[in-house]
């Protein structure tokens, strides 16, 4: 039978009398926690700087972080008062599809002045973050982003727990205002929209106090529009414990070098190891130079009997973090294309095969299988459960961040070992890698290079959950 439009105003009429009905769950939404998008103007760059006009969740830099326990309600009432249409997107929460906020996928835009409310469950402990999913490559840069934490049932045994979100901002060095020319081609057609000023939670001095031989969890985010950050430590000794929210089931010793790809999260447990006196930093790499991102002050341990401890116990793994079935998964292929000094010739847009220099017309430098963008069609169409196998081979001269939404995957390297699980993944230049994820999420899931110039100019695609 076919639904006519009588049918579909009487669903709405009924509709109507069952939110009159007055129930707990109604209740609860009516007084649901507003989270409100505004303009603020806030102290990014030191002093000698004025104050830059930022976007930000509760006109905050970084938005309020939320903190559930696992298995918790997440519940928040959207409220857009930014001058564009925008949406809230959970990075890394394998959650209902409904609510993963990115627009025109999975919900419209909210328009100026209107409200969305996202309700979810939380099923994973570890770090995650929530940014706008509309006009990204702008909103995410104007600080639209906060740190989304779920704890674990029962907590880990560290003596301090914080919050670190990485971002790099695109200043003008007389006025401290971010550049506006958001999709400047240079930018999206090269490494994305890379910034001069870098800071840690919306500050240029991020300074703790710590006694000697504290053991800290670091969750480290990382919010850049395209940064891959490099870091390292001094006076800080440790483990990383998880990546992208999911823990590791051995802890590993910290490497030499860190890189994290925009998008992604690392859990790190350290031990100030510097003396009373001394600073411990973590430290950001930039052509073998170091620069401080975080700095923490070894002050007196009021328990001075602290004594350095032993290797942490792994946190506790989440639930479904297997990937089985990987000889008789799906195969799928992504051929990515495009960019300055790439090969790209030709590609598809909006339905329409264009050259490369009709596609710089456009403002689009990249393809997908020789697609620019998001279509009506997705890269593949998995049946639940099923396991499927991506083959993407990075055929440009730039790293690209992939994030998948709505499922984790797990790396197969060449000789056939599994990695850790992640929702992001860095390729860089040339470089071919596998990845295998369980398709056990239903609904329509974005895929898209994490570095948001890129995603805006064709590094876009979706996978649909049947
Ligand atoms: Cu962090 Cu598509 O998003
Ligand atoms: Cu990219």
């Amino acid at each position: 039978m076919t639904q006519t439009r009588r049918d579909v105003l009487q669903m709405g009429a009924a509709f109507g009398v069952a939110a009159m009905v007055p129930t707990i769950g109604r209740a609860q939404t009516a007084d649901m926690q507003r989270i409100v998008a505004r303009p603020a103007s806030v102290q990014l760059a030191p002093p000698e700087y004025p104050k830059t006009d930022i976007w930000g969740y509760d006109g905050k830099l970084p938005g309020p972080e939320i903190r559930v326990p696992q298995g918790g309600p997440v519940a928040r009432r959207f409220v857009n008062e930014l001058p564009q249409a925008s949406s809230m997107h959970w990075h890394g929460l394998r959650i209902e599809n409904a609510m993963d906020g990115v627009a025109g996928l999975t919900q419209e835009a909210v328009p100026t002045g209107e409200t969305f409310d996202y309700e979810f469950v939380a099923p994973d402990a570890g770090t995650y973050w929530y940014h706008a999913h509309n006009r990204s490559t702008e909103q995410v840069a104007r600080g639209l982003y906060g740190a989304l934490i779920v704890e674990e049932p029962t907590p880990a045994d560290v003596d301090r727990d914080e919050v670190l979100i990485l971002d790099d901002w695109l200043l003008d060095p007389e006025t401290g205002q971010l550049d506006p020319d958001f999709d400047a081609p240079h930018n999206s057609s090269h490494a994305g929209r890379r910034g001069n000023f870098i800071a840690t939670n919306g500050s240029f001095d991020t300074t703790w106090e710590v006694p000697a031989n504290t053991r800290l969890r670091l969750r480290l985010i990382n919010a850049a529009n395209a940064r891959v950050f490099q870091l390292g430590l001094s006076g800080l000794e440790g483990w990383v414990m998880a990546l992208d929210g999911m823990p590791l089931e051995t802890p590993e010793p910290i490497p030499e070098m860190i890189l994290m790809a925009p998008g992604q999260r690392v859990d790190l447990f350290v031990d100030v190891t510097a003396p009373m006196g001394e600073t411990a930093h973590l430290v950001r790499i930039e052509e073998d130079q170091g620069y401080s991102q975080a700095a923490f002050s070894v002050v007196d341990a009021l328990d001075s009997s602290k004594e350095q401890r032993g290797a942490p116990v792994p946190l506790p793994p989440n639930p479904n973090m297997d990937v089985p079935n990987l000889e008789t998964a799906r195969r799928i292929t992504l051929d990515m294309e495009g960019g300055a000094m790439g090969r790209l010739e030709t590609a598809v847009l909006d339905g329409e095969r264009m050259d490369f220099r009709e596609l710089v017309a456009a403002n689009q430098f990249w393809s997908f299988n020789g697609v620019v963008g998001m279509t009506q069609t997705p890269l593949a169409s998995l049946a639940r459960g099923e396991t499927a196998r991506m083959r993407i081979a990075n055929n440009t001269v730039f790293p690209h961040a992939m994030h998948l939404h709505g499922m984790h995957f797990r790396e197969i390297a060449e000789d056939g070992t599994i990695g850790p699980l992640r929702d992001t993944l860095l390729i860089f230049g040339d470089e071919s890698r596998e990845i295998a994820f369980v398709a056990d999420n239903p609904g329509k899931w974005l895929f898209h290079c994490h570095m948001l110039s890129h995603a805006a100019s064709g590094m876009m695609t979706w996978i649909e959950v049947a």
